[in-house]
């Protein structure tokens, strides 16, 4: 496969690695030296370019879990691929859905949703604050997904505009005060999953969650242990992330 103007390419040469979308004429510029994109593009990925000072980068296309881990900006704390992934599929959601989103924060979770509605399927992003929602749109340009998402700048307090979604995901601080709301705009039947970092938010998530008549009420936390791959001594890794965040996930009817 060759490389494209408009693509985002992974540049590594083992130690360091840099993620950049590729436009004729431009220079990247890194410690190792200048790498002009019109090296880049054309080339066969897996194979490799040189900085003008004569280091060796290999171009790779980025998988999604990478541009989320190191590629994109991060303005607010992001729901990671080992929670995303499974979000994803516990949603159901697959091409040509409409999903509900708020809130957007840096655009990491709306990535991988985007990534599974398309070609067809739209996000319905809704988050309060301009800067986060700019932040969001950058990282959906540079991963290749903007074309699958609406994004709209609103506190939902003041109203979802759209309705009728095949399913829902909700990360923001305070989820149980729009429960009622949220049910109001999901297809009957619809999945709806949370993320709250805290045991105390799930307390009144699930109380409000009851209180609406949403049925399938699951709790979940994913770990995820990560091990050195040394052959010799295989063993996994000294510290870990011990908590990203708890997911909810229930049925409307
Ligand atoms: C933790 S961040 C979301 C991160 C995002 N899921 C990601 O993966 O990048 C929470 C976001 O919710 C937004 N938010 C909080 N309350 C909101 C509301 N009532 N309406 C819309 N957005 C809201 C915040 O501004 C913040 O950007």
């Amino acid at each position: 496969m060759f490389v494209k103007e408009g693509e985002t390419v992974e540049l590594t040469d083992g130690k360091n690695t840099f993620f950049i979308k590729l436009k004729k004429g431009e220079i990247f510029s890194t410690h190792k030296g200048n790498i002009k994109h019109d090296d880049v593009i054309g080339k066969e990925y897996g194979q490799s370019v040189r900085t003008h000072k004569g280091n060796k980068f290999v171009v790779l296309k980025p998988t999604i879990y990478e541009i989320i881990m190191y590629g994109i900006k991060r303005k607010t704390q992001i729901i990671y691929p080992k929670d995303s992934a499974y979000i994803t599929l516990r949603l159901g959601i697959t091409s040509g859905m409409k999903v509900f989103e708020t809130g957007v924060g840096s655009g990491a979770l709306t990535i991988v949703m985007a990534n599974a509605v398309k070609p067809n399927g739209v996000i319905y992003a809704y988050e309060k604050e301009i800067s986060h929602l700019k932040v969001a749109e950058e990282n959906l340009r540079f991963s290749g997904f903007l074309d699958y998402v609406k994004l709209i700048h609103r506190d939902i307090s003041e109203g979802i505009d759209e309705g009728d979604f095949d399913a829902g995901f909700v990360d923001i601080r305070e989820p149980w005060l729009f429960v009622e709301h949220i049910k109001g705009v999901l297809k009957k039947g619809a999945p709806i999953g949370f993320l709250v970092p805290t045991v105390n938010q799930i307390i009144k998530l699930l109380e409000s969650l009851e209180r609406n008549g949403f049925i399938n009420i699951e709790v979940k936390e994913i770990l995820l242990r990560n091990y050195k791959p040394v052959a010799e001594r295989l063993r996994p890794e000294d510290r870990m992330v011990a908590h990203t965040g708890y997911l909810i996930f229930a049925r409307n009817v």
